[in-house]
């Protein structure tokens, strides 16, 4: 894809401070229910952003008070710097991309793209060039006569992308904008709207309950929760380094030990093992949580070595084919097992029911104060 002269707006070639988004204590209720809590956040211009959380915790809101389609009850939005409260739609620098891709049905693909410069009294020759080039660049442009419904889901999405682009705007808001899509040809659109984002400079704010999502396509990340952001980092560090139980949970996943906080808040006394961290303490509490990811357990057949911290035995309960991986689930006991992978090409041969020994580095250890919400749906042991 090369992208058209036409829908090139870099931010360089642009006023300083166009495209930036900021929220400043920004509250949105519905009924006694606080959808969106008291959030700042400051978008860059230029910047691909992502919110991501679970179903329900604000995201959509969040993103449709920026478009202006919700009006906030408390708090101030400012796009290209100057503050947008008040304003209609239209009015802000700013397009939404839906899940749902709602193009005209009676439309062809062309006029669906144009209809938006149309309404504006754009000129036909302008909206002639503008409409090729928005479909050229989501590779559409030989499907420009057909009617929505004879495209795929896929096709469906690029083309509510083009018209999107074709108003160039500062900023583009994105909705779950490929979770309508099969896995396959979802990865292939990320890969390609990363880079149509970093060709065409414009600022994403882009909202997915996908971590993985997230994380391949983010400068940043907001991760959600009830309404406020937990957390507002770069992929690698609310991989390496989440703030909370929460994030460590949501992003990637975990192996969570709970118990009482041993060893100078260096460790938890969990039912099973006790874990060592060699990352930081829990300083003056009693209880805690220690996390270890899967691919940092290491997993062998199990020997007669005696149990000293951050090894525990176990049984194998299953092994997965990843493809890339391996993946085994260990039980402990009757309410927890331990989720382990290993890249395939060294993965040890074990079988189901083997008695097998599990271990990892304290390095590799998180400890977090005990938020047992923020980590429900851990590995706990099916029914014996
Ligand atoms: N129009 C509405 N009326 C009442 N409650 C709403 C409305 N829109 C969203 N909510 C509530 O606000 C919360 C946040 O919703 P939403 O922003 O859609 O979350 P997300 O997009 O993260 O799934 C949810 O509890 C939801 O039920
Ligand atoms: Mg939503």
């Amino acid at each position: 894809m090369t992208a058209p002269d036409a829908l090139i707006d870099r931010p360089d070639s642009r006023t300083p401070g166009t495209g930036g988004v900021t929220l400043e204590g920004v509250t949105k209720r519905y009924g006694d229910q606080v959808a969106v809590d008291d959030l700042s956040l400051q978008i860059q211009p230029g910047e691909f952003l992502s919110l991501l959380g679970p179903s329900g915790c604000g995201k959509t809101t969040t993103l449709r008070m920026i478009a202006g389609f919700e009006h906030p009850d408390a708090g101030d939005i400012l796009i290209s710097g100057r503050s947008a409260l008040g304003l209609p739609p239209f009015k802000r620098d700013v397009n939404t991309v839906f899940q749902a891709y709602a193009l005209f049905p009676h439309m062809t693909v062309a006029e669906n793209v144009a209809y938006g410069l149309q309404q504006r009294r754009t000129p036909k020759a302008e909206i002639r060039e503008r409409v090729s080039a928005a479909l050229d660049l989501v590779q559409m442009r030989r499907f420009a006569d057909r009617r929505p419904t004879q495209l795929s889901g896929g096709q469906q999405q690029r083309i509510a992308l083009a018209r999107a682009l074709v108003n160039r705007p500062a900023v583009l808001l994105l909705d779950e904008p490929l979770g309508a899509l099969d896995r396959q040809l979802r990865e292939e659109m990320q890969l390609e709207l990363k880079l149509l984002q970093s060709r065409l400079g414009i600022t994403f704010v882009f909202v997915t309950h996908d971590q993985g999502e997230a994380l391949s396509m983010s400068d940043r990340i907001a991760i959600m929760r009830d309404g406020h952001i937990e957390q507002l980092a770069d992929a690698d560090t609310v991989y390496a380094r989440p703030a909370s139980a929460y994030v460590a949970a949501f992003v990637g996943q975990q192996n969570f030990f709970t118990g009482a906080v041993v060893d100078d808040g260096h460790g938890v006394d969990s039912a099973h093992v006790r874990v060592r961290s060699g990352r930081g303490a829990l300083a003056g509490q009693q209880s805690g949580q220690a996390a270890v990811r899967p691919e940092f357990v290491r997993i062998a057949a199990a020997t007669d070595a005696a149990g000293t911290a951050n090894t525990v035995r176990g049984a194998l309960l299953s092994v997965a084919h990843l493809g890339e991986t391996m993946q085994y689930l260990v039980r402990l006991g009757d309410d927890q097992s331990i989720l382990v992978r290993r890249p395939t090409p060294t993965a040890p041969a074990l079988g189901v029911g083997d008695a097998v020994v599990c271990t990892w580095d304290a390095a590799d250890v998180l400890l977090f104060p005990a938020d047992a919400a923020a980590t429900d749906g851990g590995y706990l042991a099916p029914p014996a």
